[in-house]
This record gives C-alpha cells, structure tokens and sequence, in this order.
C-alpha cells in the first residue's frame, strides 16, 4: 500500500498523520500539496494509493487561491472559499478514479460539512438534536423579522462556510438593545478576524455586522445557553473515528465562543463526566455517534457537542470534516483508542479497512 495526504507542508496535521504511520509501520505518506490540487496541477497518483485530504491549514497561498487575493486575516469570502474547495476536490477524486487510487472518506460529505446550512438540514432530518434554525436570513431586516417570528431574542449568526468562529455573531436582544460578541473587528466596511472577543451594541453597528457577513450566505439558530464548570461556559469536541467516540475535550471559555484560539481553555474532562453521571455522558456520545452517522462516508469527523445550562439537554453546533487537531490528547478510557492519539486511532482504523 503508499499512502498520500492533501494538506500544507509545514502544516502540523500531515506531520502528526506521518508520525502516526510511522509508529504502525506503514509507508511514510506523500504529501500532495493543497496548492497543485487547487491549481488543477498533475498529481500523479498511482494505482492502489490511499490518499488522506487533510485541511488546508492556514497557508497564505491556499487561502488567495480559494477566497481570491485579499488580506489573510479578512472576515468572508466564505462562498467563494467553498466553490473553489469543491472543484479542487472533484479534481482530485476525478485524477483517484482514472488513476485506481482511493480517496479516504467521501468528498460530497465533506462539502456539506463545509456548509452549515446543509450540514444542520442533514443533522436535523437524522434526528439528531440541533438549535432550531431560523431559515432564509440574508441581511439584518430578515434576522430582525425571523426573530421576531419565532420569538428568539438570542439567535448565533454563523457565516455558512466559515471555521474557526470566524465571522460568528452571539446576538441577544431586549426591548430598545441589541448586542452583537464576536472575533470580528469592522474597520469601516472591512471584516477581520481578531483574536480578542468584542461587542457591538448600537443598532447601526449590528446591522452594519450583519449585512457585512451575509453575502457570503448564513446559517442562523437559536442560541442554547451553555452549561458552566468553574464560572466559566463549556462544550464538548468529540472526535468520532469509524463510527466511535474516541476522543473527547472540554472546551470551556468566558465568552459564548469556545475556540480554543479565542482564549478558550481545556476544561476537566473527569469534572464534566462526574457533572453529567454515567447515564449524561453516554448520552452525550450516543448524540455525537448518531450525528457522526449521518456522514457514513466519513472514517473521521469531529463533532461540536453544545450542552445546556443544567446538564440535561445536548444539541450538535457543528460537524467538522478536519476537526482531529488535538496533539497529545489520548482516546477515552474503555475505546478502542484508549493510549491513541487522534491521528493513531485514525491510522489504525485505515489499515484494518484496508486489510478486510
Ligand atoms: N447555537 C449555539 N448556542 C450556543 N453556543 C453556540 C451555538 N452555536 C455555536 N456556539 C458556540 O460558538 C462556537 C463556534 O460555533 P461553530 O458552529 O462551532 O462554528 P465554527 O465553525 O466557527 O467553529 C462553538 O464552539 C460554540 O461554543
Ligand atoms: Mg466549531
């Protein structure tokens, strides 16, 4: 078997994959770089291959050839990011197809995961608990009226396409107030990411925020007030490899966003097992498991699990197509990862496939 990951060199991911093949004994993977599949260039895959599409992590020059030239750090663009990251991908399962290499996992999957729209759609019609959305929000008149429609005075307004919270809106509303938290910073008529959380609360601004993000397309729900651990809001990323939870953090953060970047911190995952009782926590991985299932094709997904203020009620925010950059952190006592990092359990499981 050679193997191949599309991803960034000098990325962390293809580097945490490599070494994870290593301590099995497989080949050491190529790397095929996000860049040549985004610019259509040959790949060059053989027959038999097994090739792992990895994020395109934060490379400069992935980023202008899928959103177009533009500062790094800018809010948006997200339509075009998605455009451009679909066609790369059919390129490359087109080349996988002619040359009789295999993809690993199912590039419509990850389309939709890269669309939070289609993605809670998917979730919700598998039954699986997610905020209600509140549909067809293109500017800040339509969110105001959905608002008022479904009675929401606290809504999340996420880009479609956007990660890493950026672009995220916490909106709450009362008679006469709106307040806008988010990373994004408004220079004018400019977005950017920041890594400090802010708040915009006149009237104008939050329109102006609004409207700012919503060419791009959004994805609007109901905002689920957050269980706390220490004083401060947490959530839950669970890591679901061939259909089983493995890995779990506690994300826990003073701000109603828990990214880790945004000065979000890993909270006490034994704390939160004992919060929830066994009868909680198996809940709490039954939710990720049925919402891992809805992308069949995928060997790996990782799932944002919300948990509501009293311990009693989960709901799935997102599902992520690349979410497995955990460095270090070991797989649930009792699964079958325990002592595996996310890349090793993922490593294992890819070659028992292979094998049967
Ligand atoms: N409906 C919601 N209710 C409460 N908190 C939410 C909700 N949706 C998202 N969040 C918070 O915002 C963060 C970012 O949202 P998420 O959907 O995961 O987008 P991203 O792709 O940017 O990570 C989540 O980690 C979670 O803490
Ligand atoms: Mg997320």
């Amino acid at each position: 078997m050679t193997l191949a990951a599309v991803g960034t060199p000098g990325d962390r991911r293809p580097a945490l994959f490599a070494a994870a093949c290593r301590s099995a004994g497989l080949p050491e993977p190529r790397l095929i770089p996000w860049t040549d599949v985004l610019r259509g260039a040959p790949l060059g895959l053989d027959a038999g291959e097994v090739v792992r599409v990895d994020s395109p992590g934060e490379d400069p020059e992935a980023d202008a050839l899928l959103r177009g030239a533009g500062a790094p750090a800018r809010v948006g663009g997200g339509a075009r990011w998605h455009r451009a990251f679909m066609a790369a991908l059919r390129r490359l399962a087109s080349a996988a197809a002619a040359s009789g290499a295999r993809i690993l996992g199912d590039i419509d999957e990850i389309g939709v995961m890269f669309d939070k729209r289609l993605s809670h759609a998917r979730l919700l019609s598998g039954g699986v608990p997610v905020p209600a959305a509140l549909p067809d929000v293109d500017g800040y008149s339509a969110l105001r009226s959905r608002m008022d429609e479904m009675g929401e005075r606290r809504v999340f307004v996420k880009p479609a396409h956007g990660s890493s919270a950026s672009g995220v809106v916490a909106l709450q509303t009362a008679p006469g107030r709106v307040r806008a938290v988010t990373s994004a910073f408004m220079a004018g008529d400019r977005l950017f990411n920041s890594l400090r959380v802010r708040s915009y609360e006149t009237e104008d601004e939050v329109a102006a925020l609004i409207g700012l993000l919503a060419p791009d397309g959004l994805h609007v729900e109901r905002w689920l007030p957050k269980a706390t651990l220490g004083g401060r809001v947490f959530d839950l990323r669970v890591v679901v490899v061939g259909g089983e939870p493995t890995h779990a953090v506690v994300r826990t953060s003073r701000t109603p966003m828990t990214n880790l970047h945004l000065g979000g911190a890993r909270g006490d995952l034994g704390a939160v097992r004992r919060a929830l009782g066994e009868d909680g926590w198996r809940r709490a991985l039954d939710v990720c498991a049925r919402a891992a299932a809805c992308f069949p094709g995928s060997p790996m997904v990782g799932v944002d699990l919300l948990v509501g203020f009293g311990l009693k009620r989960f709901a799935v925010c997102e599902v992520n197509a690349f979410g497995d950059l955990l460095p270090g952190l070991t797989g649930l006592p009792g699964s079958s990862a325990e002592g595996l990092d996310t890349y090793a359990a993922q490593v294992r499981a890819m070659s028992q496939a292979c094998t049967t």
